[in-house]
């Protein structure tokens, strides 16, 4: 009895402290601090983006030893690893993104905003390019800003390889925009599919929902459409129970490529089980309307070329830099073999340029391009800029103490004086001691449907952990909700998944 009476205080605490600290996050993120103003005759830091690695920096940086400006076409933050969700109304578009305005009002020192899009770099005037390319513009549209530091974090674009048809007719799935693009299209291709008197060909085709790439972006976008029709869609609209189908091509023996084997067959097992076709060692090699043209390459070794009518094409086959990564590349002469982005040195310093850093998906290194790399990276760049400033003002201390000891004439002074050097000195050593960025991979989740997920998890020296089904799916919910950005999106992720159960999801077209 007395064992229960604690254990109930015990949980009475808790939810209290739990409240608490809910409550005090939301004051927290409703009001913003005090700011001191900006200083631009300090260096001009300037930041590229508003992604992973970018706001991971912007979030650690000390803004007071910087005149800091932030650059990005998107005044928001987009927590990518829940917007194979926003495809199917799973979760609401806005739940998983956070104003920039807000994460930059939290700083102890303002931070200038610009809503513009870098267009050029030049790494030897040190200048770069803005273009305001969003709908309203004013007098002014196109303008260049002079910097002393620069840090690109502009992510990386789609690629296509080139595929003809590819960029027409193919949905991508990189931006807020496009989950919603795939949302309203999904929902055209059944409303004109179930048109009175639709042919039946076309109503096959107009039903089958291709994606194409088998890494995690097409494995979690073709488990989430497949819930869809399996918890609403055939519900609402009954007449295409029978035809609704989801495909995911892949050019690669298996999907996944990164996960470990066991998770793999876990995988393809599901998938087979929820009716969602894989074609492994299918090579998609043209793109038309309505029609993919692919490269099969069969057990004996032969290939065959076949076609697959499609009403909704996802094309989620991995990374390529961005225009004005490229165009940085072409002028700087050792970026002359790079392919994947920007190649850095392990300071994530952009190799043949000075006081330029990349992170995230626009530089290459031999880390996957991930959440996980680009937000440590980020965290890594705050770390060393605060470290520059420390060891800047230490310096500056220094030269005016030996100043002050060449000029003064007591023995005694000059003793203290320069026992005060040695002391700075030594804290300057200390910090001038920048350890290489180092990657610390904590594991690697994936939604695959049907209410389960797998994990590959690190954890101590090297040790692995595979795991999967639906308590992997309520590992994978937590984790993800505790890495929402603020607050206010992990309760309104929150809030959206009770939504969908209570009421199922939207099926209205936009
Ligand atoms: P981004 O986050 O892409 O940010 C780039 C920023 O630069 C954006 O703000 C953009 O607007 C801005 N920008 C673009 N062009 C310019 C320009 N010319 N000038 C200035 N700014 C510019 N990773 C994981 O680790 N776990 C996951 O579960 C996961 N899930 C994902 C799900 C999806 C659907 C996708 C697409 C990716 C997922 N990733 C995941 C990968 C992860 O999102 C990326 O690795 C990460 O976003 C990279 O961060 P970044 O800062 O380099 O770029
Ligand atoms: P990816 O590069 O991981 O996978 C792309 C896949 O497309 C490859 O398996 C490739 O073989 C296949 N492919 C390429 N061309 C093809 C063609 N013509 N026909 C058929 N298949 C073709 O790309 P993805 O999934 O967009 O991921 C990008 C990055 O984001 C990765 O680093 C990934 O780890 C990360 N990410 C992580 C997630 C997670 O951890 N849950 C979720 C989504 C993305």
């Amino acid at each position: 009895a007395l064992a229960g009476k604690y254990l109930w205080r015990l949980t009475y605490g808790s939810a209290l402290i739990g409240l608490g600290y809910l409550a005090y996050g939301i004051y927290e993120d409703r009001h913003p601090v005090d700011q001191r103003p900006s200083d631009p005759s300090k260096k001009t830091l300037v930041i590229l983006g508003s992604g992973w690695g970018s706001v991971s920096l912007l979030k650690k940086i000390d803004t007071e030893n910087y005149n800091v400006v932030v650059i990005s076409p998107r005044n928001f933050f987009l927590f990518t690893p829940l917007l194979p969700a926003c495809t199917t109304g799973t979760i609401e578009h806005r739940s998983i993104m956070e104003p920039l305005r807000n994460i930059l009002r939290h700083k102890s020192t303002a931070v200038t905003f610009y809503e513009a899009e870098c267009t050029e770099i030049d790494p030897v005037k040190r200048v770069l390019t803005l273009r305001d390319n969003s709908e309203i513009k004013g007098d002014m549209a196109e303008t260049s800003l002079p910097f002393d530091y620069l840090v690109i974090g502009v992510g990386a674009q789609n690629t296509t390889f080139g595929i003809p048809g590819v960029q027409e007719n193919a949905c991508f799935l990189k931006e807020i925009a496009d989950a919603q693009k795939i949302r309203t299209r999904i929902m055209d291709c059944i409303e004109t599919a179930t048109f009175k008197d639709q042919t039946e060909d076309e109503r096959k085709r107009l039903l089958h929902m291709v994606v194409v790439g088998g890494g995690p972006t097409g494995v979690e976008f073709a488990g989430e459409l497949q819930d869809f029709f399996q918890e609403d869609l055939r519900k609402w609209v009954p007449e295409i129970a029978d035809e609704f189908h989801v495909s995911l091509v892949e050019a690669l023996p298996n999907v996944l490529p990164m996960f470990s084997k066991q998770l793999i067959s876990y995988t393809e097992k599901t998938f087979k089980d929820e009716k969602i076709d894989i074609h492994t060692k299918t090579m998609v090699k043209k793109v038309n309307e309505k029609t993919i043209f692919a490269e099969v390459t069969k057990a004996d070794g032969t290939k065959e070329m076949i076609e697959m009518p499609y009403g909704l094409l996802v094309w989620a086959t991995g990374n390529a830099p961005r225009a004005v990564v490229r165009d940085l590349m072409t002028k700087i002469p050792s970026q002359a073999k790079a392919r994947r982005g920007l190649e850095v040195n392990d300071y994530l310093v952009v190799n043949g340029t000075e006081g330029i850093w990349a992170l995230g998906d626009c530089a290459a290194t031999k880390y996957a391009p991930t959440a996980q790399v680009a937000t440590q990276q980020g965290q890594y760049l705050a770390r060393l800029f605060n470290t520059m400033a420390k060891t800047q003002a230490l310096e500056e201390d220094i030269a005016r103490l030996e100043e002050l000891g060449h000029s003064t004439a007591s023995v005694d002074d000059k003793k203290s004086i320069a026992s005060e050097i040695e002391a700075k000195a030594k804290i300057l050593r200390r910090s001038k001691r920048l350890m290489p960025f180092q990657y610390t991979h904590q594991g690697s989740l994936a939604y695959i449907g049907s209410d389960k997920a797998i994990a590959d998890l690190t954890f101590g020296a090297g040790n692995n952990l595979a795991s999967s089904g639906q308590l992997t799916y309520l590992f994978w919910r937590s984790v993800y909700v505790s890495m929402c950005f603020s607050t206010r999106n992990k309760m309104l992720v929150v809030m959206d998944w009770l939504k969908v159960k209570m009421f199922g999801r939207d099926v209205s077209r936009e």
